[in-house]
Parts: structure tokens; sequence; C-alpha cells
């Protein structure tokens, strides 16, 4: 792109930005398969290798194609910098390892998604660094958290699966009244509909494997904000190795073109659903953010452009319930991934918060009757049939 990036909307960045043609002038961004590069003279190398000269080394550090996606990414999160990684997880990982040294303390949203409840819980502490839960909609519950030594306050918004919304702008006050980063998952809404740099975050990490693919092709990860911090982010990454693949990065890139028609389609067709849900006689609770009846429906309005794709429920009877809707089911998807064409049907008491604790999950308020789905691009009302089978059973 020519000009200045901020002429741009977010649809046409999505689609151009990030793009530098090798001498064959390609159209479609070019992906550069290889794992090293090759210099003029041991000199070049030499110099390539101390920094005295900008230029790629080794795909484990900088790749061309994983360039062109940092960079679209980058802008549309409104960063000054991105680093892209082989996975959310380990986009959560290098953040951590980054920004924290052992004696740190980390202030996070109880509701977090279950392999970073892990991370932060179980592994961090083992080196060092330890974690509070608090309830990610009560800000006074994380002012109370901190310590002398806390270092990052760490949200997802909207929570994974109950749709918390966290108050980002509010929070970023508090922690940055003490000195504290502010680290957001974006995987739920996505630059497209929530921008949290703008709303006082530090940093934005995402599971790329979820929206920005948005067809479940590929795994991957980023981590945007300051070049300041993205810099000690990539220090971590180029040791350490989690890096994103260029095959994943060009399959991102394809993904980030139709970012926003997807998540659009797919935001419309879960409110329709869980409107639908909501008047189910069998259906106990909703959890959707564009639904008047979330507790955090005025703060979502405010912070996003819409709901989201994602939403869960409750139906009475615990598990056995349940498992008996998902197994009813013949065109969901019963997949442990989010943010898909194909709409996917989730326990998350068994699945992806089936390691942590049952004390964590009362806490977190994932109950044995909850289902989650990520709304895809199918006709609502196949869904609705779908869901009715096993809801007629109960
Ligand atoms: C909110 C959130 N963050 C992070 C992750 C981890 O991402 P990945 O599976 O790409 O490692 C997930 C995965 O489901 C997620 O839902």
């Amino acid at each position: 792109m020519e000009q200045n990036k901020q002429d741009y909307q977010l649809e046409t960045l999505a689609v151009r930005a990030g793009q530098e043609r090798s001498q064959f002038n390609e159209h479609a961004e070019a992906m550069f398969l290889t794992s090293s590069y090759v210099f003029d003279s041991a000199a070049q190398a030499a110099a390539r290798f101390s920094g005295e000269e900008v230029g790629n080394v080794y795909s484990r550090f900088t790749n061309p194609t994983v360039a062109a996606f940092q960079e679209r990414l980058a802008v549309m999160e409104g960063a000054e910098a991105c680093v892209a990684t082989a996975s959310g997880m380990s986009a959560i990982l290098s953040a951590l390892m980054a920004l924290c040294s052992a004696g740190d303390h980390v202030v996070a949203s109880a509701g977090l998604f279950g392999a970073t409840q892990q991370l932060l819980g179980t592994i961090m502490p083992r080196f060092g660094v330890q974690a509070s839960f608090v309830a990610a909609t009560k800000v006074g519950d994380w002012e109370a958290a901190i310590r002398p030594e806390t270092k990052l306050f760490f949200l997802e918004t909207p929570s994974n699966p109950l749709t918390e919304i966290a108050d980002i702008a509010a929070l970023a006050k508090v922690a940055h009244a003490r000195g504290i980063l502010l680290v957001v998952d974006n995987c739920f809404c996505t630059p497209i509909l929530q921008r949290p740099l703008e709303l006082g975050a530090d940093l934005v990490v995402h599971s790329a494997t979820k929206f920005l693919d948005g067809q479940g092709r590929v795994l991957g990860g980023a981590v945007c904000g300051a070049k300041k911090l993205t810099e000690e982010v990539l220090k971590f990454l180029r040791t350490a190795g989690p890096t994103l693949s260029a095959f994943n990065a060009w399959v991102l890139l394809k993904g980030l073109e139709t970012l926003k028609i997807r998540l659009e389609a797919e935001s419309a067709g879960a409110l329709q659903l869980a409107r639908w849900l909501e008047a189910h006689p069998k259906v106990a609770r909703v959890y959707y953010p564009g639904l008047e009846s979330h507790p955090q429906y005025e703060l979502a309005k405010r912070q996003q452009k819409s709901g989201g794709a994602i939403v869960a429920f409750e139906v009475e009877g615990g598990r056995e319930n349940a498992w008996k809707v998902i197994d009813s089911c013949r065109l969901f998807s019963i997949t442990a991934n989010l943010g898909d064409t194909k709409s996917t049907l989730t326990h998350p008491a068994s699945t992806t918060h089936g390691r942590i604790t049952p004390e964590q999950r009362a806490t977190a308020g994932i109950t044995d009757g909850l289902l989650r789905i990520a709304v895809g691009l199918e006709a609502v009302v196949d869904l609705q049939n779908d869901l009715n089978i096993g809801l007629s059973l109960i």
C-alpha cells in the first residue's frame, strides 16, 4: 500500500495492508517457504547476524510472508507492531515470558480459556510468577488483588465460554495508575468488533486459529502493541522458537481478507440464535452480549460493534442433558475449535475446561449443563432445527 495506512478503512487494510511484491510482481501474496536466506558474502552474513544490517537471516526470526501477516494485523489492531506465533497459547506464553520475571505477579480474569488458566495457575508458578484470579466484571476486585509485585492484568473479553464483558478502559486506568500493563485476549471479537489498544490496553493477544483464519485450517497466534513491548516478545520468540510458519501465515493473510464479512454475518446469526434460545422452553439460560438480558449489555454496546459469534446456554439436568443435545445434532460439528464457518457445539466442562479443577470451574460459572456454540455461516433455521432434535428429548 503506498498511501498512509491511516487513510484506509479496516476492510481495505484487511485486504491490502502488509503486502510487499517480489521481483515477480505477483498479485496474491507470495508464500516464502524457506527456512533460511542466502547472503552475498561472509561480511554480509556477519552484518546480518550482528544486526548491523537489517534483513532476513533465518525463519525462526523473520520471514517475508509472516512479516506481511504481522503488518496487516498490526494496522488492523491499530498497533505499532505485531509478532506472530505458532498458536494462540504460544502468543500468551511469549507475552508472559517477555514481560514477567520470577517474583512477579499477574492478576487475571477467572473466566479465561482453560489452557490460559492452566498456564497462569500451574505452569508459570513453577518459574516464580504467581497469579490471582478475579471476576472479570468487578473492577474493584482487580484493584484489591494488586500486590507491590503485580506486573500484568490479563483478561479475555468476551470471556470463553460465558461471554462476560470486562471494562477494558476502566481496567486500563486502574492498571496504569499502578504502573501495571494490561494484556487483552481479543480472540472472540477480533479488531473488526473491538480494538482494545484504543481503549488503553498495552498488548493484544490472539489465537489466530479462531476467527482470523476463520475456516478451521491452521493454528496461529499474535501479540500486538507498542514496539518496545513486542520487541521483548520477539526476543523470547527468536530464541525459544514458537514461531508462525510461512504457510500458516499465508493462510491467515487470506483469512484476514474475509474477516469482516464473515464476522458480521456470524454475529447476526448468533443474535438470531440467541433470541430463539432465550425463548425456548427447554433452555434455562442464555449468555450472549447482544441480548438485553446480558448483565453487561450496555458495556458491550459501548465497547464492541456487535455481540460476536459465541453463544452459550444452559440446559437443566447437567451433563446428561447437555450431552443429549450434542449427540442428537446432525449439523453442528462436535469439536473444540471455534470461529469457523462451520458452526461448532461444545460441552466446556468436559472438554475445553475439563483440565481445571471442579472448584475453578464453579468459580468461573461453568456448570455441567452449559453448552457453547460458535455460530458459523449456515442458515440459522437449519441450526435451530438441529438443536431442537436434542432439546425436544429433555
Ligand atoms: C480465548 C482463547 N484464547 C486462546 C486460545 C488458545 O489458542 P490456540 O488454540 O491457537 O493455541 C483459545 C483457544 O481456544 C481461546 O479460545
